[in-house]
């Protein structure tokens, strides 16, 4: 049985997935651009998990789109956080192959309450290497074979920077790839009572999917609904393949268990 969980290491960060997606999956409609679909109820549990996390990071793709301060506005959160953390923010962690030429006007760099680190790759020219070291610490990464920054280079080197709990916001192209390399402890997903549809519209795990084989397989741990017809569910990533056996309802099928 194959292991999934494969980066067993006690010294990379534990890393917990949150999202908040449609039900039908979506992470935001097939025109993304900002949109804020969750509750305040949600925006709680968010800011309750940036509370507990060194670091929160986000790909390229979310950059982008969202350009987000990754901050907690709750003041009792923030409270709990400068008592149990020492400082009111994560540290907010980009991956981006290549920066963006006008990053020196997004919020993501210009936040001034929030320590920022970002992992770029030689693909990023150098005038813009310099430009972001003046806003946050730029670490080059290697290029992997799909031309994207090496991720386990990106986990080797995050304890450095004092990350033992790491916070992974998305989106689907940088969650797939992270649970793919068995860098995903834990998957919090809030499912919000919309139908975005849109074949083309980002979902919570994209990228090029996983054979039959290979799926991932997932522990429930806990779920609430609230009055808003909000359902989070929490989830461990289970570390074994799932069992394959031939499907007792279609004879050249598989089950998957
Ligand atoms: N509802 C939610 O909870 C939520 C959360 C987050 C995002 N979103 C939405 O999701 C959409 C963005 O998702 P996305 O999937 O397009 O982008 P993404 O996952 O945020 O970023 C993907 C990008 O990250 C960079 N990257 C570098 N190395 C990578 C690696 N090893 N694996 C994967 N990516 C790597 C690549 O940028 P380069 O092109 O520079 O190589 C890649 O294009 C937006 O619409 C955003 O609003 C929603």
């Amino acid at each position: 049985m194959e292991a999934h969980r494969r980066d067993v290491s006690h010294k990379r960060p534990f890393v917990r997935l949150n999202v908040a997606e449609s039900v039908d999956g979506k992470l935001a409609p097939a025109k993304r651009g900002k949109v804020n679909f969750g509750s305040d109820d949600d925006r709680f549990e968010m800011e309750n998990f940036r509370a507990d996390a060194d670091g929160v990071i986000i790909g390229g793709g979310t950059l982008l789109g969202e350009d987000p301060p990754l901050i907690i506005r709750n003041q009792e959160i923030l409270a709990r956080r400068l008592a149990t953390k020492g400082s009111k923010h994560p540290k907010n962690i980009c991956i981006c192959s290549s920066l963006p030429p006008n990053l020196a006007e997004m919020k993501f760099f210009t936040n001034e309450e929030t320590e920022k680190l970002v992992f770029t790759t030689p693909r990023t020219p150098s005038h813009l290497i310099k430009l972001a070291q003046q806003h946050a610490q730029v670490e080059l990464i290697t290029l992997n074979a799909s031309g994207r920054v090496d991720l386990a280079e990106v986990v080797r080197r995050l304890p450095a920077h004092g990350i033992k709990s790491l916070l992974l916001e998305g989106g689907g192209e940088l969650n797939f790839s992270m649970l793919e390399a068995g860098f995903v402890d834990e998957v919090c997903i809030t499912l919000a009572p919309f139908i975005f549809g849109g074949r083309s519209a980002p979902t919570s795990f994209d990228g090029v999917g996983f054979s039959c084989e290979n799926v991932r397989k997932l522990s429930l741990k806990s779920h609430r609904v609230n009055s808003h017809g909000e359902i989070f569910l929490r989830y461990d990533v289970v570390a074994e393949a799932p069992t394959i056996t031939p499907s007792r309802l279609f004879s050249n099928g598989i089950q998957i268990s």
